[in-house]
Protein backbone atom coordinates (compact mmCIF):
# COMPACT_ATOMS: atom_id res chain seq x y z
CA UNK A 1 0.00 0.00 0.00
CA UNK A 2 1.03 3.25 -0.91
CA UNK A 3 -0.64 6.72 0.06
CA UNK A 4 1.44 9.56 -0.29
CA UNK A 5 -0.88 12.29 0.33
CA UNK A 6 -1.81 12.28 4.10
CA UNK A 7 -5.57 13.97 3.52
CA UNK A 8 -6.26 10.66 0.67
CA UNK A 9 -6.97 7.26 1.13
CA UNK A 10 -5.99 7.33 -2.53
CA UNK A 11 -3.29 4.50 -2.77
CA UNK A 12 -1.01 4.84 -5.63
CA UNK A 13 -0.94 0.80 -6.24
CA UNK A 14 -4.11 0.86 -7.29
CA UNK A 15 -6.32 2.17 -10.06
CA UNK A 16 -6.01 5.74 -11.12
CA UNK A 17 -8.85 7.79 -12.34
CA UNK A 18 -8.44 9.85 -15.91
CA UNK A 19 -11.96 11.20 -15.96
CA UNK A 20 -14.97 11.26 -14.89
CA UNK A 21 -18.61 11.58 -15.96
CA UNK A 22 -21.08 13.06 -13.41
CA UNK A 23 -25.29 13.17 -13.38
CA UNK A 24 -26.68 15.22 -10.70
CA UNK A 25 -29.95 16.39 -9.60
CA UNK A 26 -30.00 19.30 -7.17
CA UNK A 27 -32.74 19.60 -5.20
CA UNK A 28 -32.98 23.01 -2.75
CA UNK A 29 -35.68 21.94 -0.61
CA UNK A 30 -33.63 18.50 1.07
CA UNK A 31 -30.62 20.49 0.46
CA UNK A 32 -28.80 17.28 -1.41
CA UNK A 33 -27.66 15.90 -4.60
CA UNK A 34 -28.72 12.95 -6.12
CA UNK A 35 -26.09 11.42 -8.41
CA UNK A 36 -24.39 8.96 -10.86
CA UNK A 37 -20.93 9.09 -11.48
CA UNK A 38 -18.40 7.26 -13.91
CA UNK A 39 -14.91 6.83 -12.95
CA UNK A 40 -12.75 5.87 -15.91
CA UNK A 41 -9.18 4.44 -15.16
CA UNK A 42 -6.28 5.37 -16.77
CA UNK A 43 -5.92 1.33 -17.98
CA UNK A 44 -8.39 -1.10 -17.23
CA UNK A 45 -7.59 -2.65 -13.57
CA UNK A 46 -9.25 -4.96 -10.85
CA UNK A 47 -8.93 -5.35 -6.93
CA UNK A 48 -9.15 -3.48 -4.50
CA UNK A 49 -9.67 0.69 -5.21
CA UNK A 50 -10.03 3.02 -2.05
CA UNK A 51 -11.71 6.18 -2.83
CA UNK A 52 -12.54 9.24 -0.65
CA UNK A 53 -15.77 10.48 0.89
CA UNK A 54 -17.27 12.36 3.12
CA UNK A 55 -21.25 12.13 4.30
CA UNK A 56 -22.24 10.49 1.46
CA UNK A 57 -24.48 8.01 1.38
CA UNK A 58 -23.66 5.04 -1.29
CA UNK A 59 -26.63 3.13 -2.90
CA UNK A 60 -24.96 0.77 -5.58
CA UNK A 61 -21.74 0.54 -7.02
CA UNK A 62 -20.90 -1.56 -10.53
CA UNK A 63 -18.00 -2.31 -13.15
CA UNK A 64 -18.36 -1.71 -16.46
CA UNK A 65 -20.32 -4.70 -17.59
CA UNK A 66 -22.89 -4.03 -15.19
CA UNK A 67 -21.69 -6.86 -12.52
CA UNK A 68 -22.71 -4.96 -9.12
CA UNK A 69 -19.31 -5.15 -6.85
CA UNK A 70 -19.15 -5.41 -3.14
CA UNK A 71 -18.18 -2.21 -0.99
CA UNK A 72 -17.47 -1.29 2.37
CA UNK A 73 -17.88 2.39 4.27
CA UNK A 74 -15.43 2.70 6.61
CA UNK A 75 -15.82 4.60 9.96
CA UNK A 76 -15.30 8.56 9.47
CA UNK A 77 -11.86 10.22 10.53
CA UNK A 78 -12.12 13.52 11.51
CA UNK A 79 -11.99 15.83 8.58
CA UNK A 80 -10.67 13.04 6.00
CA UNK A 81 -14.24 11.12 5.86
CA UNK A 82 -14.57 8.05 5.24
CA UNK A 83 -12.72 5.34 2.94
CA UNK A 84 -14.77 4.22 0.40
CA UNK A 85 -13.29 0.32 -0.79
CA UNK A 86 -14.64 -1.24 -3.44
CA UNK A 87 -13.79 -4.73 -4.36
CA UNK A 88 -13.27 -4.80 -8.51
CA UNK A 89 -13.43 -8.84 -9.32
CA UNK A 90 -12.70 -8.19 -12.59
CA UNK A 91 -10.81 -6.25 -15.20
CA UNK A 92 -13.11 -3.27 -16.15
CA UNK A 93 -12.18 0.05 -17.49
CA UNK A 94 -14.61 1.84 -15.58
CA UNK A 95 -16.97 2.13 -12.37
CA UNK A 96 -20.35 3.42 -11.70
CA UNK A 97 -20.98 4.91 -8.12
CA UNK A 98 -24.98 6.03 -7.15
CA UNK A 99 -24.93 7.47 -3.96
CA UNK A 100 -26.81 11.30 -2.61
CA UNK A 101 -24.78 13.92 -0.64
CA UNK A 102 -25.76 15.07 2.81
CA UNK A 103 -27.15 18.70 3.67
CA UNK A 104 -24.12 18.88 5.88
CA UNK A 105 -21.82 17.88 2.79
CA UNK A 106 -18.68 20.54 3.41
CA UNK A 107 -18.24 21.61 0.18
CA UNK A 108 -21.08 22.76 -0.16
CA UNK A 109 -23.46 26.11 0.93
CA UNK A 110 -26.84 26.38 0.13
CA UNK A 111 -28.16 29.68 0.58
CA UNK A 112 -31.89 30.90 1.44
CA UNK A 113 -33.48 33.45 -0.99
CA UNK A 114 -32.85 35.90 2.40
CA UNK A 115 -29.12 35.42 2.29
CA UNK A 116 -28.73 36.83 -1.85
CA UNK A 117 -28.82 40.52 -2.82
CA UNK A 118 -32.40 39.53 -4.69
CA UNK A 119 -33.82 37.51 -1.92
CA UNK A 120 -36.39 35.86 -3.80
CA UNK A 121 -34.12 32.41 -4.96
CA UNK A 122 -31.97 30.35 -3.55
CA UNK A 123 -28.52 29.91 -4.48
CA UNK A 124 -25.55 27.07 -3.98
CA UNK A 125 -22.07 26.76 -4.91
CA UNK A 126 -18.91 24.57 -3.97
CA UNK A 127 -15.53 25.53 -2.13
CA UNK A 128 -13.59 22.19 -2.76
CA UNK A 129 -10.77 23.23 -1.77
CA UNK A 130 -8.33 21.44 0.39
CA UNK A 131 -10.39 18.25 0.65
CA UNK A 132 -13.78 18.99 0.59
CA UNK A 133 -14.42 17.72 -3.08
CA UNK A 134 -15.01 14.25 -1.44
CA UNK A 135 -18.16 15.40 0.32
CA UNK A 136 -19.69 16.15 -3.61
CA UNK A 137 -18.34 12.64 -5.36
CA UNK A 138 -16.61 9.73 -4.02
CA UNK A 139 -13.25 10.04 -5.64
CA UNK A 140 -9.51 9.85 -5.55
CA UNK A 141 -9.38 13.44 -3.83
CA UNK A 142 -5.55 14.08 -3.92
CA UNK A 143 -3.65 16.69 -6.12
CA UNK A 144 -1.51 14.31 -7.39
CA UNK A 145 -4.20 12.57 -9.96
CA UNK A 146 -5.55 15.05 -12.37
CA UNK A 147 -8.92 14.27 -14.37
CA UNK A 148 -10.78 15.59 -16.89
CA UNK A 149 -14.74 15.20 -16.45
CA UNK A 150 -18.25 16.01 -18.37
CA UNK A 151 -21.05 16.87 -16.35
CA UNK A 152 -24.42 17.24 -16.41
CA UNK A 153 -26.62 18.66 -13.73
CA UNK A 154 -30.40 19.36 -13.54
CA UNK A 155 -31.63 22.15 -11.54
CA UNK A 156 -34.88 24.16 -10.99
CA UNK A 157 -35.74 25.42 -14.51
CA UNK A 158 -35.72 28.83 -12.99
CA UNK A 159 -32.25 29.21 -12.15
CA UNK A 160 -28.93 28.74 -14.04
CA UNK A 161 -25.97 26.83 -13.09
CA UNK A 162 -22.45 27.61 -13.39
CA UNK A 163 -19.43 25.61 -13.63
CA UNK A 164 -15.91 25.75 -13.84
CA UNK A 165 -16.01 23.86 -17.56
CA UNK A 166 -16.66 24.63 -21.02
CA UNK A 167 -20.50 24.90 -21.33
CA UNK A 168 -21.82 22.29 -23.22
CA UNK A 169 -25.46 23.72 -23.60
CA UNK A 170 -28.87 23.27 -21.55
CA UNK A 171 -32.29 21.65 -22.33
CA UNK A 172 -35.15 22.02 -20.21
CA UNK A 173 -37.77 19.65 -20.09
CA UNK A 174 -41.19 20.93 -17.62
CA UNK A 175 -39.61 22.60 -14.18
CA UNK A 176 -36.19 21.38 -14.54
CA UNK A 177 -33.17 22.27 -16.82
CA UNK A 178 -30.59 20.19 -17.99
CA UNK A 179 -27.12 21.70 -18.11
CA UNK A 180 -24.22 19.88 -19.91
CA UNK A 181 -20.45 21.08 -19.11
CA UNK A 182 -16.98 19.46 -19.74
CA UNK A 183 -14.00 19.63 -18.60
CA UNK A 184 -11.12 19.23 -21.62
CA UNK A 185 -8.18 20.17 -18.78
CA UNK A 186 -7.12 17.76 -16.60
CA UNK A 187 -7.53 19.35 -13.14
CA UNK A 188 -6.63 18.20 -9.30
CA UNK A 189 -10.08 17.45 -7.83
CA UNK A 190 -10.08 20.34 -5.23
CA UNK A 191 -10.76 22.66 -8.84
CA UNK A 192 -14.01 21.16 -9.31
CA UNK A 193 -16.58 23.64 -8.80
CA UNK A 194 -19.92 24.79 -9.61
CA UNK A 195 -22.89 27.43 -8.61
CA UNK A 196 -26.44 27.17 -8.94
CA UNK A 197 -28.50 30.33 -8.70
CA UNK A 198 -30.50 33.60 -10.02
CA UNK A 199 -27.87 34.41 -12.33
CA UNK A 200 -26.55 36.56 -15.23
CA UNK A 201 -23.81 37.88 -17.02
CA UNK A 202 -22.22 40.01 -18.99
CA UNK A 203 -19.38 39.80 -21.94
CA UNK A 204 -16.03 42.02 -20.46
CA UNK A 205 -13.78 40.76 -23.65
CA UNK A 206 -14.09 37.46 -26.27
CA UNK A 207 -12.92 35.49 -23.44
CA UNK A 208 -13.75 36.78 -20.41
CA UNK A 209 -17.87 37.45 -18.82
CA UNK A 210 -18.78 38.00 -15.65
CA UNK A 211 -21.30 36.25 -13.36
CA UNK A 212 -23.62 37.55 -10.37
CA UNK A 213 -27.05 38.21 -9.31
CA UNK A 214 -29.05 40.64 -11.66
CA UNK A 215 -28.97 43.62 -9.45
CA UNK A 216 -25.09 43.25 -8.74
CA UNK A 217 -23.61 42.40 -12.68
CA UNK A 218 -23.40 45.87 -13.90
CA UNK A 219 -20.91 47.27 -10.83
CA UNK A 220 -19.14 43.99 -11.44
CA UNK A 221 -18.86 44.53 -14.66
CA UNK A 222 -17.50 48.04 -14.49
CA UNK A 223 -15.41 46.77 -11.39
CA UNK A 224 -13.60 43.87 -13.37
CA UNK A 225 -13.41 45.85 -17.12
CA UNK A 226 -9.72 45.68 -17.31
CA UNK A 227 -9.53 41.93 -16.30
CA UNK A 228 -8.69 41.48 -20.59
CA UNK A 229 -5.71 43.71 -20.06
CA UNK A 230 -4.48 41.78 -16.61
CA UNK A 231 -4.37 39.11 -18.35
CA UNK A 232 -2.56 40.42 -21.26
CA UNK A 233 0.04 41.47 -18.85
CA UNK A 234 -0.38 37.84 -16.89
CA UNK A 235 0.31 36.27 -20.71
CA UNK A 236 3.66 38.52 -21.22
CA UNK A 237 5.08 36.93 -17.64
CA UNK A 238 4.39 33.73 -17.94
CA UNK A 239 3.35 32.45 -20.89
CA UNK A 240 -0.16 32.02 -22.78
CA UNK A 241 -3.55 31.30 -20.95
CA UNK A 242 -4.05 27.46 -20.96
CA UNK A 243 -7.57 27.71 -20.21
CA UNK A 244 -9.50 29.52 -23.11
CA UNK A 245 -11.81 31.21 -20.94
CA UNK A 246 -11.45 33.22 -17.58
CA UNK A 247 -14.80 33.81 -16.46
CA UNK A 248 -15.88 35.29 -12.78
CA UNK A 249 -18.03 34.38 -10.60
CA UNK A 250 -18.88 37.13 -8.59
CA UNK A 251 -20.22 35.13 -5.05
CA UNK A 252 -22.81 36.04 -2.17
CA UNK A 253 -21.19 37.90 0.40
CA UNK A 254 -21.16 34.19 2.58
CA UNK A 255 -18.13 33.30 0.33
CA UNK A 256 -15.44 32.86 3.10
CA UNK A 257 -12.76 33.47 0.55
CA UNK A 258 -11.71 36.48 -1.51
CA UNK A 259 -11.66 34.51 -4.11
CA UNK A 260 -10.70 31.09 -5.30
CA UNK A 261 -9.17 30.27 -9.07
CA UNK A 262 -11.70 27.62 -10.28
CA UNK A 263 -10.40 26.90 -13.30
CA UNK A 264 -12.21 29.14 -16.13
CA UNK A 265 -14.41 30.67 -13.58
CA UNK A 266 -12.83 32.13 -10.51
CA UNK A 267 -14.98 32.60 -7.86
CA UNK A 268 -14.80 36.25 -6.38
CA UNK A 269 -15.91 37.80 -3.11
CA UNK A 270 -18.81 40.61 -3.77
CA UNK A 271 -16.20 42.66 -1.43
CA UNK A 272 -13.77 43.29 -3.81
CA UNK A 273 -16.18 45.47 -5.82
CA UNK A 274 -15.63 48.50 -3.83
CA UNK A 275 -16.82 50.60 -7.08
CA UNK A 276 -13.19 52.11 -7.65
CA UNK A 277 -11.34 49.11 -8.48
CA UNK A 278 -9.19 49.33 -5.89
CA UNK A 279 -9.27 45.74 -4.37
CA UNK A 280 -8.52 44.02 -8.38
CA UNK A 281 -5.22 42.87 -7.29
CA UNK A 282 -7.57 39.90 -6.07
CA UNK A 283 -8.47 39.04 -9.35
CA UNK A 284 -4.82 39.21 -10.57
CA UNK A 285 -4.15 36.92 -7.91
CA UNK A 286 -6.72 34.62 -8.97
CA UNK A 287 -5.96 34.60 -12.40
CA UNK A 288 -2.30 34.19 -11.48
CA UNK A 289 -3.12 30.89 -10.20
CA UNK A 290 -4.19 29.93 -14.02
CA UNK A 291 -0.49 29.41 -14.01
CA UNK A 292 0.94 28.71 -10.38
CA UNK A 293 -1.59 26.32 -8.66
CA UNK A 294 -3.55 25.26 -11.79
CA UNK A 295 -0.63 24.06 -14.22
CA UNK A 296 1.93 23.27 -12.00
CA UNK A 297 0.15 22.16 -8.77
CA UNK A 298 0.76 21.23 -5.23
CA UNK A 299 1.48 17.84 -4.59
CA UNK A 300 -0.97 17.53 -1.17
CA UNK A 301 -1.35 20.06 1.07
CA UNK A 302 1.66 20.42 2.53
CA UNK A 303 3.54 21.76 -0.23
CA UNK A 304 0.63 24.59 -0.44
CA UNK A 305 3.42 27.24 -0.44
CA UNK A 306 4.38 26.33 -4.19
CA UNK A 307 0.55 27.45 -4.48
CA UNK A 308 0.35 30.23 -2.34
CA UNK A 309 3.88 31.64 -2.26
CA UNK A 310 4.26 31.75 -6.23
CA UNK A 311 0.77 32.97 -6.46
CA UNK A 312 1.96 35.69 -4.54
CA UNK A 313 4.76 36.51 -6.25
CA UNK A 314 3.51 36.45 -9.84
CA UNK A 315 -0.12 38.42 -8.61
CA UNK A 316 3.02 41.35 -7.49
CA UNK A 317 4.63 40.89 -11.05
CA UNK A 318 0.75 41.49 -12.95
CA UNK A 319 0.50 44.53 -10.32
CA UNK A 320 3.53 45.92 -10.72
CA UNK A 321 3.34 45.99 -14.71
CA UNK A 322 -0.08 47.51 -14.38
CA UNK A 323 0.20 49.71 -11.49
CA UNK A 324 3.66 50.54 -11.14
CA UNK A 325 6.47 49.06 -8.44
CA UNK A 326 5.48 51.44 -5.53
CA UNK A 327 2.21 49.56 -5.41
CA UNK A 328 3.45 46.44 -5.64
CA UNK A 329 5.80 47.07 -3.22
CA UNK A 330 3.03 48.76 -0.68
CA UNK A 331 0.63 45.54 -1.00
CA UNK A 332 4.09 43.68 -0.24
CA UNK A 333 4.54 45.91 2.78
CA UNK A 334 0.39 45.42 4.12
CA UNK A 335 1.31 41.48 3.19
CA UNK A 336 4.56 41.46 5.54
CA UNK A 337 2.52 42.88 8.60
CA UNK A 338 0.11 40.44 8.15
CA UNK A 339 2.67 37.53 7.82
CA UNK A 340 4.21 38.69 11.14
CA UNK A 341 0.30 38.97 12.90
CA UNK A 342 -0.29 34.76 11.12
CA UNK A 343 3.42 34.28 12.83
CA UNK A 344 1.90 35.66 16.49
CA UNK A 345 -0.93 33.50 15.72
CA UNK A 346 0.98 30.70 15.29
CA UNK A 347 3.59 31.16 18.21
CA UNK A 348 2.51 28.09 19.98
CA UNK A 349 2.78 25.79 16.70
CA UNK A 350 5.65 27.03 15.24
CA UNK A 351 6.65 24.02 12.77
CA UNK A 352 3.18 25.10 10.98
CA UNK A 353 5.37 28.43 10.12
CA UNK A 354 7.60 26.43 8.14
CA UNK A 355 7.20 26.56 4.84
CA UNK A 356 7.28 22.82 4.00
CA UNK A 357 4.66 21.66 6.61
CA UNK A 358 4.69 17.65 7.76
CA UNK A 359 0.61 18.02 7.97
CA UNK A 360 -0.15 14.02 9.01
CA UNK A 361 -3.26 14.13 11.70
CA UNK A 362 -3.76 17.96 10.90
CA UNK A 363 -7.07 18.97 8.93
CA UNK A 364 -5.47 21.81 6.55
CA UNK A 365 -8.74 24.11 6.90
CA UNK A 366 -7.64 24.88 10.79
CA UNK A 367 -3.76 25.14 9.85
CA UNK A 368 -4.66 27.89 6.67
CA UNK A 369 -3.06 31.18 7.26
CA UNK A 370 -1.43 33.65 5.15
CA UNK A 371 2.03 32.27 6.11
CA UNK A 372 2.75 30.16 3.08
CA UNK A 373 1.49 33.30 0.92
CA UNK A 374 3.57 35.78 2.28
CA UNK A 375 6.65 33.92 3.33
CA UNK A 376 6.62 31.94 0.02
CA UNK A 377 6.30 35.35 -1.51
CA UNK A 378 9.59 36.67 0.50
CA UNK A 379 11.62 33.81 -0.36
CA UNK A 380 10.96 33.35 -3.62
CA UNK A 381 11.89 37.14 -3.47
CA UNK A 382 15.24 36.69 -1.78
CA UNK A 383 15.96 34.05 -4.72
CA UNK A 384 15.20 36.33 -7.21
CA UNK A 385 17.17 39.27 -5.67
CA UNK A 386 20.45 36.81 -5.68
CA UNK A 387 20.75 35.24 -9.01
CA UNK A 388 18.52 38.54 -11.05
CA UNK A 389 15.60 39.25 -12.11
CA UNK A 390 16.47 38.03 -16.03
CA UNK A 391 17.71 34.67 -14.66
CA UNK A 392 14.96 33.95 -12.36
CA UNK A 393 12.31 34.89 -15.02
CA UNK A 394 13.84 32.70 -17.35
CA UNK A 395 14.19 29.74 -14.37
CA UNK A 396 9.95 30.34 -14.23
CA UNK A 397 9.23 30.04 -17.36
CA UNK A 398 10.90 26.55 -17.55
CA UNK A 399 9.57 25.46 -14.67
CA UNK A 400 6.38 26.44 -15.32
CA UNK A 401 6.80 24.32 -18.72
CA UNK A 402 8.41 21.26 -16.95
CA UNK A 403 5.67 20.65 -14.59
CA UNK A 404 2.84 22.02 -16.31
CA UNK A 405 -0.42 20.22 -15.98
CA UNK A 406 1.49 17.88 -13.17
CA UNK A 407 1.74 18.18 -9.69
CA UNK A 408 5.22 18.20 -7.38
CA UNK A 409 6.64 18.96 -4.13
CA UNK A 410 8.82 20.79 -2.39
CA UNK A 411 11.85 18.32 -3.13
CA UNK A 412 10.97 18.47 -6.95
CA UNK A 413 11.04 22.57 -7.04
CA UNK A 414 14.57 22.73 -5.37
CA UNK A 415 15.53 19.71 -7.32
CA UNK A 416 14.69 21.98 -10.35
CA UNK A 417 15.87 24.75 -9.87
CA UNK A 418 18.84 23.94 -7.79
CA UNK A 419 19.84 22.12 -11.59
CA UNK A 420 18.63 25.41 -13.95
CA UNK A 421 20.53 28.14 -11.49
CA UNK A 422 22.89 25.85 -9.37
CA UNK A 423 24.12 27.25 -5.43
CA UNK A 424 20.74 29.68 -6.13
CA UNK A 425 18.96 27.73 -3.05
CA UNK A 426 22.12 27.88 -0.85
CA UNK A 427 22.64 31.45 -1.56
CA UNK A 428 19.34 32.86 -0.53
CA UNK A 429 19.42 30.46 2.46
CA UNK A 430 16.71 28.07 1.26
CA UNK A 431 17.08 25.39 4.20
CA UNK A 432 15.86 27.93 6.63
CA UNK A 433 12.97 29.14 4.57
CA UNK A 434 11.89 25.91 3.90
CA UNK A 435 12.43 24.08 7.04
CA UNK A 436 12.83 26.76 9.47
CA UNK A 437 10.42 28.21 11.77
CA UNK A 438 9.45 32.03 11.17
CA UNK A 439 10.92 34.48 8.91
CA UNK A 440 15.06 33.77 8.51
CA UNK A 441 16.59 36.88 9.81
CA UNK A 442 18.68 36.88 6.72
CA UNK A 443 14.98 38.49 4.93
CA UNK A 444 15.84 41.68 3.58
CA UNK A 445 13.61 44.49 4.27
CA UNK A 446 11.02 46.05 1.83
CA UNK A 447 11.78 49.69 1.46
CA UNK A 448 9.48 52.44 -0.13
CA UNK A 449 9.39 56.09 0.34
CA UNK A 450 5.73 56.18 0.36
CA UNK A 451 6.03 53.26 3.04
CA UNK A 452 7.81 55.12 5.67
CA UNK A 453 5.94 58.29 5.55
CA UNK A 454 3.19 56.38 6.63
CA UNK A 455 4.83 54.75 8.78
CA UNK A 456 5.61 57.95 10.59
CA UNK A 457 2.42 59.71 10.12
CA UNK A 458 1.52 56.49 12.16
CA UNK A 459 3.70 56.69 14.85
CA UNK A 460 3.27 60.23 15.25
CA UNK A 461 -0.13 59.85 17.47
CA UNK A 462 -1.47 62.48 15.63
CA UNK A 463 -4.72 62.29 13.25
CA UNK A 464 -3.05 63.46 9.77
CA UNK A 465 -4.62 66.03 8.25
CA UNK A 466 -6.29 66.09 4.98
CA UNK A 467 -3.61 67.01 2.73
CA UNK A 468 -1.61 64.61 4.17
CA UNK A 469 -3.69 61.78 3.47
CA UNK A 470 -4.71 63.10 -0.22
CA UNK A 471 -4.46 60.65 -2.69
CA UNK A 472 -4.20 57.84 -0.33
CA UNK A 473 -5.31 54.28 -1.54
CA UNK A 474 -7.25 51.53 0.12
CA UNK A 475 -4.10 49.91 0.66
CA UNK A 476 -2.04 53.34 2.12
CA UNK A 477 -5.21 53.36 4.84
CA UNK A 478 -5.13 50.12 5.63
CA UNK A 479 -0.96 50.33 5.87
CA UNK A 480 -1.34 53.41 8.24
CA UNK A 481 -4.23 51.62 10.29
CA UNK A 482 -2.04 48.95 10.81
CA UNK A 483 0.78 51.11 11.87
CA UNK A 484 -0.82 52.90 14.65
CA UNK A 485 0.27 51.86 17.26
CA UNK A 486 -2.43 50.01 19.93
CA UNK A 487 -4.24 51.03 22.15
CA UNK A 488 -4.86 54.16 20.46
CA UNK A 489 -5.75 57.04 22.42
CA UNK A 490 -9.13 57.47 22.40
CA UNK A 491 -8.53 61.47 20.82
CA UNK A 492 -7.26 59.65 17.70
CA UNK A 493 -9.95 57.05 17.45
CA UNK A 494 -12.29 60.00 17.51
CA UNK A 495 -10.17 62.67 15.80
CA UNK A 496 -9.94 59.94 12.54
CA UNK A 497 -13.47 59.00 12.34
CA UNK A 498 -14.63 62.43 12.54
CA UNK A 499 -12.22 64.00 9.96
CA UNK A 500 -11.68 60.99 7.77
CA UNK A 501 -15.45 58.97 8.25
CA UNK A 502 -13.85 55.68 8.51
CA UNK A 503 -16.77 54.17 10.44
CA UNK A 504 -18.65 55.20 7.20
CA UNK A 505 -16.28 53.58 4.64
CA UNK A 506 -17.63 50.71 2.26
CA UNK A 507 -14.13 49.66 1.23
CA UNK A 508 -14.13 46.52 3.32
CA UNK A 509 -9.89 46.74 2.96
CA UNK A 510 -10.30 49.94 5.00
CA UNK A 511 -13.20 49.42 7.21
CA UNK A 512 -12.22 46.10 8.75
CA UNK A 513 -8.50 47.27 9.82
CA UNK A 514 -10.23 50.36 10.89
CA UNK A 515 -12.82 48.51 13.09
CA UNK A 516 -10.17 46.15 14.41
CA UNK A 517 -7.89 49.12 15.55
CA UNK A 518 -11.26 50.87 17.23
CA UNK A 519 -11.88 47.21 19.25
CA UNK A 520 -8.30 46.83 20.03
CA UNK A 521 -7.80 50.71 21.72
CA UNK A 522 -11.50 50.52 23.23
CA UNK A 523 -13.13 53.20 21.03
CA UNK A 524 -16.92 50.75 21.17
CA UNK A 525 -18.71 53.54 19.14
CA UNK A 526 -18.07 51.62 16.16
CA UNK A 527 -19.90 48.43 17.61
CA UNK A 528 -23.18 49.14 15.62
CA UNK A 529 -20.85 48.91 12.69
CA UNK A 530 -18.76 46.00 13.38
CA UNK A 531 -22.09 44.28 13.95
CA UNK A 532 -23.47 45.19 10.48
CA UNK A 533 -20.11 43.98 8.91
CA UNK A 534 -20.23 40.59 11.05
CA UNK A 535 -24.08 40.09 10.02
CA UNK A 536 -22.82 41.03 6.15
CA UNK A 537 -20.03 39.01 5.10
CA UNK A 538 -18.63 35.55 5.52
CA UNK A 539 -15.31 36.52 4.46
CA UNK A 540 -12.77 35.19 6.56
CA UNK A 541 -10.20 37.82 6.00
CA UNK A 542 -12.96 40.53 7.51
CA UNK A 543 -14.51 38.14 10.34
CA UNK A 544 -11.26 36.66 12.00
CA UNK A 545 -9.65 39.93 12.75
CA UNK A 546 -13.16 41.26 13.93
CA UNK A 547 -14.08 38.50 16.13
CA UNK A 548 -10.45 37.93 17.74
CA UNK A 549 -10.84 41.34 18.73
CA UNK A 550 -14.08 41.61 20.24
CA UNK A 551 -13.18 38.39 22.14
CA UNK A 552 -9.66 40.18 24.07
CA UNK A 553 -11.61 42.62 25.49
CA UNK A 554 -13.59 41.41 28.37
CA UNK A 555 -15.87 43.24 27.99
CA UNK A 556 -16.89 42.65 24.66
CA UNK A 557 -16.35 38.94 24.87
CA UNK A 558 -19.82 37.63 25.33
CA UNK A 559 -21.24 40.02 22.51
CA UNK A 560 -19.01 38.21 20.47
CA UNK A 561 -20.32 35.00 21.57
CA UNK A 562 -23.63 36.55 20.86
CA UNK A 563 -22.86 37.58 17.69
CA UNK A 564 -21.26 34.26 15.98
CA UNK A 565 -24.88 32.55 17.46
CA UNK A 566 -26.99 35.27 15.64
CA UNK A 567 -25.21 34.57 12.87
CA UNK A 568 -23.33 31.22 12.44
CA UNK A 569 -26.80 30.03 10.09
CA UNK A 570 -25.86 31.90 7.43
CA UNK A 571 -21.72 31.71 7.63
CA UNK A 572 -20.43 29.10 5.64
CA UNK A 573 -19.25 26.01 7.39
CA UNK A 574 -15.57 26.59 7.28
CA UNK A 575 -16.16 30.36 8.15
CA UNK A 576 -17.97 29.04 11.56
CA UNK A 577 -15.30 26.18 12.35
CA UNK A 578 -12.80 29.24 11.78
CA UNK A 579 -14.68 31.85 14.69
CA UNK A 580 -15.78 29.09 16.75
CA UNK A 581 -11.95 28.20 16.62
CA UNK A 582 -11.34 32.14 17.72
CA UNK A 583 -13.86 32.29 20.65
CA UNK A 584 -12.16 28.90 22.33
CA UNK A 585 -8.78 30.55 21.92
CA UNK A 586 -9.77 33.51 23.53
CA UNK A 587 -10.95 31.46 26.00
CA UNK A 588 -8.26 29.15 27.48
CA UNK A 589 -5.46 32.30 27.48
CA UNK A 590 -8.45 34.66 29.50
N1 LIG B 1 -6.88 29.16 -3.33
C1 LIG B 1 -7.07 30.25 -2.44
C2 LIG B 1 -8.22 30.06 -1.51
C3 LIG B 1 -8.17 28.81 -0.69
C4 LIG B 1 -6.99 28.35 -0.16
C5 LIG B 1 -9.32 28.10 -0.44
C6 LIG B 1 -6.97 27.18 0.61
C7 LIG B 1 -9.30 26.94 0.30
C8 LIG B 1 -8.11 26.48 0.83
C9 LIG B 1 -7.23 31.57 -3.19
O1 LIG B 1 -6.46 31.67 -4.35
C10 LIG B 1 -6.70 32.65 -2.29
O2 LIG B 1 -5.55 32.61 -2.00
N2 LIG B 1 -7.55 33.58 -1.86
C11 LIG B 1 -7.12 34.70 -1.06
C12 LIG B 1 -6.96 35.87 -1.99
C13 LIG B 1 -5.91 36.85 -1.63
C14 LIG B 1 -4.60 36.31 -1.20
C15 LIG B 1 -5.76 37.87 -2.74
C16 LIG B 1 -8.16 34.97 -0.01
O3 LIG B 1 -9.20 34.32 -0.02
O4 LIG B 1 -7.96 35.80 0.84
ZN1 LIG C 1 -4.39 31.89 -3.86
Amino acid sequence: MARRDPHSYTDDTQAQTDSFSLKAGVDFASRTIAAEVVLTFKAPSSGTLDLDTRDLVIEHVEDASGQTLPFVLHPAEPYLGQRLTIEMSAQTPSIRIRYKTSPEASALQWLEPAQTKGGAKPFLFSQCQAIHARSIIPMQDTPRLRVTYTAELAVPRDLAVVMAAADRGRSETGEVAHHRFEMPQAIPPYLFAFAVGDLTSRDLSPRCRVWAEPSVVESAAWEFADVEAMIGQAEALFGPYDWERFDILTMPPSFPYGGMENPRLTFLTPTVIAGDRSLVSVVAHELAHSWTGNLVTNANAEHFWLNEGFTMYAERRIVEALDGVEMATLQAALGRRELDESLERFADRPAMTKLRTHLDGVDPDECYSLIPYEKGYMFLCEIERVVGRQAFARWLRSYLDTFRFGAITTEEFEAHIEAALPGALDKANARAWIDGEGVPASAKPQTSARLSSIELLASSGNVPTAAQTKGWTPIEWALYLESVPRPAPAALCQGLDDTFKLTASTNFDVLVPWLTLALKSGYTAVMPRVEQVVAEVGRMKYLRPLYTALAANPALRETAVQLLAKNSASYHPIARQMVDGVLKTSRSSS
